[in-house]
């Protein structure tokens, strides 16, 4: 019965992926709330996470399919993304999953008051930082040999979102996703955004996380863009950015 139900719904998300006129739809309605910052009024457990409610959504599926024993997430800001991700984590311990999973945080600039409420919150027993940047060499290194014990891992890319510092990231963090397991890359939506949209950053159209998938997809097969979720969300920041690694 649930794999029949589940079946009808890989087929009816396809028919709604291909509804152009919905997929506009959805598309306008980003632009527009993004002229509001809608992204920046969400928590999770009492900290502010810099999601739209469907990646959110989308993760959690994500975290309970894969039920990583270590998560990898570049860009903490107020820490919301983390600690989500630790209660998923905490989630699927106590449902028989992985009992000392935990997230990996990287930020090159952690603020102290967002240190102090993400080290004294309850999910922080599964949280660990490191502050620098993400495409530093010495970081990297650190990251790489806490996932060397690891057996199933899940990787999120949230920092800069610059075509040169993604693809760097991607080139560093997105061979240590497990097979099966997924590296989500956020805000590749700029892409599709108007210029305008982006007057005092680096990034824009051209130059943004969605160009760097683009162009690491072109040397990494092992990866490949999983379009059922982009289909499914239809709103969302990171369509092209749900890279499954097959192999
Ligand atoms: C969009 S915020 C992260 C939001 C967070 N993932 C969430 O959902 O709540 C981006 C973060 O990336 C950090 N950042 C910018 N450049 C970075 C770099 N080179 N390395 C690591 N982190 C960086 C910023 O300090 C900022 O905290």
């Amino acid at each position: 019965m649930h794999e029949q139900f589940r079946r009808d719904c890989v087929e009816e998300v396809g028919l709604q992926g291909a509804d152009a006129a919905l997929t506009q739809a959805s598309r306008e309605w980003v632009n527009k709330a993004n002229t509001k910052k809608y992204s920046y009024y969400f928590e999770r457990l009492g900290r502010p996470i810099i999601q739209y409610p469907q990646d959110i959504i989308a993760m959690q599926e994500l975290i309970w399919s894969v039920q990583p024993d270590l998560i990898i997430e570049t860009g903490i800001a107020h820490g919301g993304s983390m600690i989500f991700s630790a209660s998923m984590l905490e989630l699927n311990a106590v449902s028989g999953g992985p009992k000392n999973a935990s997230v990996l945080g990287i930020d090159i600039d952690i603020r102290a008051p967002n240190r102090e409420e993400i080290e004294k919150h309850p999910m922080s027993k599964r949280v660990a930082m490191i502050q620098g940047s993400s495409v530093d060499p010495i970081i990297i290194d650190q990251v790489r040999a806490v996932a060397l014990s690891r057996k199933r891992v899940l990787v999120c890319l949230d920092s800069n979102h610059t075509n040169d510092h993604v693809l760097a990231e991607l080139e560093a963090y997105a061979p240590l996703t497990s097979i099966g397991s997924y590296c989500v890359v956020f805000d590749t939506i700029i892409e599709d955004m108007p210029a305008e949209m982006f007057p005092n950053r680096p990034w824009g159209p051209g130059n943004n996380p969605k160009t760097a998938v683009r162009k690491f997809l072109e040397t990494h097969p092992e990866f490949m863009i999983d379009k059922q979720i982009d289909h499914k969300l239809l709103i969302s920041v990171a369509p092209d950015g749900y890279l499954r690694r097959t192999r």
